[in-house]
C-alpha cells in the first residue's frame, strides 16, 4: 500500500499547560523513531505550549476546530489566522462532538473546511453515524452525505484526510469490528472515486476513530482501507498512545 499510516491524538478538552507540555515531551521522545505520520491536537489554550515542545520533531500540531470566518466580530471564536500564528498545521473539523453537541451542520463544516484549506492547513474531516442511524441501516447514507457536503467546492484533496468515527464507538469502549469499519472505509473511498478520481481515492488517508486502544490498533490497521487512527481517550497517556502509534 502506498498510503502512509497517520496516527493522531485528539486531546479534546483535557489538561492544562504543564501537563500538556510534559505529555508532548514524552511523545516527542518516544515517537522519535516512529515510522508513521503523527499529530497531536490539544485545546486552543495549549497550542502555544505544545507547539514549542514539538517544534522540529516528527509530530504535527493540530487544532480541534476553527471559526468559519477569517476575522471580525465573532466573540468566543478562534480564527485560522490565529491558529497559523501558533504553528498549527492541521485542523480537525466536523467532529461528532461539534456536530451533535454544538449543532454544527454540514454547511457550516463545509465553510470551515474551505477556509482552512484556503489558508494552507491540512484538514481532518470527521464523519460517522449515530447508533440509531446504524440500526436504521443508514450508515452509508449518512457517511456519503457528510463526505459530499463537507467537501462541496473542494477541488484538490491533497490536504484532506477523512476520519470515520462511528459516534456510538466514541468514548464508549465499543469499537467497530475491523470488518465493519473496513466496509465503511471502502465505501467512503468509492464515494471519493466517484466525486474526484480513482487516483484521488487511492491516495486519500482515511483514519478510524472510536475507542482505539493498544489491544485493537493492529487489527484495525491491518484492514486494507484503514490508514490510521484518530484517538481520543487513549491519546492522553504515552503508555496507551505510543503502542497505538507504533502498532505492529
Ligand atoms: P475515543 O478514542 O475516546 O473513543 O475518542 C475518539 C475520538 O472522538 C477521536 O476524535
Amino acid at each position: 500500500m502506498s498510503r502512509n499510516y497517520y496516527m493522531a491524538g485528539n486531546w479534546k478538552m483535557h489538561m492544562t499547560r504543564s501537563a500538556a507540555a510534559q505529555l508532548a515531551q514524552e511523545m516527542v521522545n518516544q515517537l522519535r523513531d516512529g515510522k508513521h505520520k503523527y499529530l497531536v491536537a490539544p485545546s486552543f489554550t495549549l497550542l502555544e505550549t505544545v507547539s514549542a515542545v514539538i517544534e522540529g520533531s516528527n509530530i504535527r500540531l493540530g487544532a480541534q476546530n476553527c471559526a468559519p470566518e477569517e476575522q471580525g466580530a465573532h466573540t468566543g471564536e478562534v480564527s485560522v489566522l490565529q491558529l497559523k500564528d501558533l504553528g498549527v498545521q492541521t485542523i480537525i473539523l466536523g467532529h461528532s462532538e461539534r456536530r451533535h453537541n454544538y449543532k454544527e451542520d454540514d454547511a457550516l463544516i463545509n465553510k470551515k473546511v474551505k477556509l482552512a484549506l484556503k489558508h494552507g492547513f491540512e484538514v481532518i474531516l470527521c464523519i460517522g453515524e449515530l447508533l440509531e442511524e446504524r440500526e436504521a441501516g443508514k450508515v452509508e447514507e449518512v457517511c456519503e452525505r457528510q463526505t459530499v457536503k463537507g467537501l462541496e467546492g473542494v477541488t484538490d484533496l491533497s490536504n484532506v484526510v477523512i476520519a470515520y468515527e462511528p459516534v456510538w464507538a466514541i468514548g464508549t469502549g465499543k469499537t467497530a469490528t475491523p470488518q465493519d469499519a473496513e466496509a465503511v472505509h471502502a465505501f467512503v473511498r468509492k464515494v471519493i472515486a466517484r466525486l474526484y478520481s480513482e487516483d484521488a481515492a487511492s491516495k486519500i488517508i482515511i483514519q478510524y476513530g472510536g475507542s482505539v486502544k493498544p489491544e485493537n490498533a493492529a487489527e484495525l490497521m491491518a484492514m486494507q482501507n484503514i490508514d490510521g487512527a484518530l484517538v481520543g481517550g487513549a491519546s492522553l497517556k504515552t503508555e496507551s498512545f505510543v503502542p497505538i502509534a507504533k502498532f505492529s
